[in-house]
């Protein structure tokens, strides 16, 4: 529906109450403060089916056990312990035609499912052209084939991401016209050999910088296409990063985008960035993202579907101004108050957007480093590992980056008159308004929280980290100096000689 009118005398919880919530992407990173989210504040859901795969020798079950004991659920374990019931695991493979889904479960899917939210997707940017359209793309339209058959569907969410539409300036809130045709995609992706179809992905990657948005972008136009006989909704969150409140500020279990530079940065391992420092980051919290997509299901599932009813898009980008420069300035500034443990070097991330200088100082501040310390782990009996970390964080640098020198706007009236469409009772819950939050204070949350929950580092040992910072600093010092001192003196030599 372009233009939502709906009745919005029910309150977000009482919408929920009843409702039967069909999730894809349960065990990702938004999945998991979704389902959080919902069992906590609308605790009259009926159910949530959550499409999982088995994964490392987890079943779907066990997967879903082990999610559940996480620090994210602590506050739902203390209040609401049986909520927890309500989780019903599925198991489903996006790589697979009709999501891998059985034919029982697909039944009892299309009986009691109210409401879809489909947030499965790889994120990886260097994915095959093939994966990529089976799990992008082709479990996209398996998921409205099967939203098709529901009798008393109220809502599809679909969840994007606002840089779908690489190639325009100004992204609007609307669906563009597909890179191609994603029907054609999904054909040729089911019938070429895979030495064709890489000869197809190059073409393909002169539409989009990767295999990623390009499949995403065909989604779009999926979900577009299936809006005349669906309610559809797709939220295109820009990158999203660690919660700024809910459950818990700081909450973030993944070193994806630029939290993977900072915490990199904050190791004291990456030294050096390719990136231009003025452009605007785009990051969006992780329950800000996750509210919007809640207030967007109740608006959609309370408006009456019209002849002209199509799909409802909102851009969900930062509504925070600050450069890539000034953020690198803000966690410098927190890092020296709350170090991270066992520090490599001094912490000092030079970003450029040189690419010559960038690969001269990857080499001299990254490889080289790295082979002189894997060879002493080598020496000493332990397994080498910085050479090949040093590896993947310039593959991830290399991805992102794209995004710094290709910064655009986003239309967001969708999303202001959705705010404003929220009922003074439910703000205070649902609101994904943070434009008055302090941002050197979430920033310092992001740390902590990147301590706690991915690096399992505890905050009461932080004089510990402090203690360890000082001799970095001092040995970097004596290390840098003896190099400075070395090599005056060689050019000293080389002067005089002549
Ligand atoms: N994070 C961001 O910055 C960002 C920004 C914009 C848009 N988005 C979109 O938001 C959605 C959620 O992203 P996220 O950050 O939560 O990503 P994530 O942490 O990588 O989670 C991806 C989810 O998709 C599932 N999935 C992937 N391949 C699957 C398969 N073959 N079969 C079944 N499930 C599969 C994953 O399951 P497994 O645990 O089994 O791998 C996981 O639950 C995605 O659609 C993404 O494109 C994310």
């Amino acid at each position: 529906m372009s233009k939502m009118t709906p009745d919005s005398s029910k309150s977000i919880p009482t919408f929920y109450a009843g409702q039967s919530i069909l999730l894809t992407g349960a065990t990702g990173f938004m999945g998991k403060v979704f389902i959080e989210k919902v069992l906590r504040t609308c605790s009259d859901v009926r159910e949530i089916f959550l499409v999982i795969r088995p994964k490392k020798g987890l079943s779907v079950n066990q997967r879903l056990e082990k999610i559940l004991h996480l620090p994210l659920y602590e506050r739902l374990r203390n209040e609401r312990p049986f909520s927890f019931q309500k989780l019903i695991p599925i198991s489903g493979d996006a790589t697979e035609k009709g999501f891998g889904l059985s034919a029982s479960d697909r039944q009892m899917l299309i009986e009691r499912v109210t409401i879809i939210v489909h947030g499965s997707a790889s994120v990886r940017f260097n994915n095959t052209l093939q994966f990529a359209i089976f799990t992008n793309t082709r479990a996209t339209r398996d998921i409205c084939i099967l939203a098709q058959n529901m009798k008393n569907l109220l809502a599809v969410v679909h969840i994007s991401t606002a840089f779908a539409h690489v190639n325009e300036s100004i992204v609007e809130e609307k669906v563009y016209p597909s890179i191609a045709d994603w029907r054609k995609m999904i054909t040729i992706a089911e019938s070429l050999d895979e030495h064709t179809l890489n000869i197809f992905t190059a073409k393909c990657l002169e539409y989009a910088p990767n295999t990623y948005i390009f499949t995403k972008n065909l989604s779009e136009r999926i979900i577009l296409d299936y809006s005349s006989s669906l309610p559809c909704a797709i939220i295109r969150p820009s990158s999203v990063s660690p919660s700024i409140k809910e459950p818990m500020p700081g909450w973030i279990d993944n070193l994806y985008g630029p939290i993977g530079l900072y915490v990199g940065g904050g190791k004291g391992i990456v030294r050096i960035g390719h990136c231009k420092k003025s452009t605007t980051e785009n990051n969006v919290p992780v329950d800000a993202v996750i509210n919007a997509i809640l207030v967007t299901t109740w608006k959609l599932g309370l408006t009456s579907p019209t002849a002209d009813s199509t799909v409802f898009v909102l851009n969900f980008s930062s509504q925070k101004s600050f450069s890539f420069k000034n953020s690198m300035n803000i966690l410098s500034s927190i890092i020296k108050e709350t170090p991270f443990e066992k520090t490599l070097w001094v912490p000092n991330t030079i970003l450029t957007d040189n690419l010559l200088i960038f690969y001269v100082l990857t080499i001299l501040l990254h490889i080289l480093p790295a082979i002189i310390f894997d060879s002493v782990l080598y020496v000493s009996g332990r397994r080498p590992m910085l050479l090949k970390l040093m590896r993947r964080l310039y593959v991830a640098n290399r991805a992102v980056s794209y995004f710094s020198f290709h910064e655009r706007k986003f239309d967001h009236e969708n999303r202001l008159n959705l705010l404003n469409s929220i009922s003074p009772n439910d703000l205070e819950e649902f609101s994904f308004d943070y434009t008055s939050s302090d941002i050197r204070e979430y920033c310092r949350h992001c740390v902590i929280g990147a301590k706690q929950f991915i690096l399992h580092e505890d905050m009461n040992r932080l004089d510990i980290a402090h203690a360890h910072r000082k001799r970095i600093y001092l040995f970097a010092t004596i290390f840098e100096t003896t190099i400075l001192i070395g090599l005056l003196w060689i050019i000293y030599k080389y002067m005089y000689s002549l």
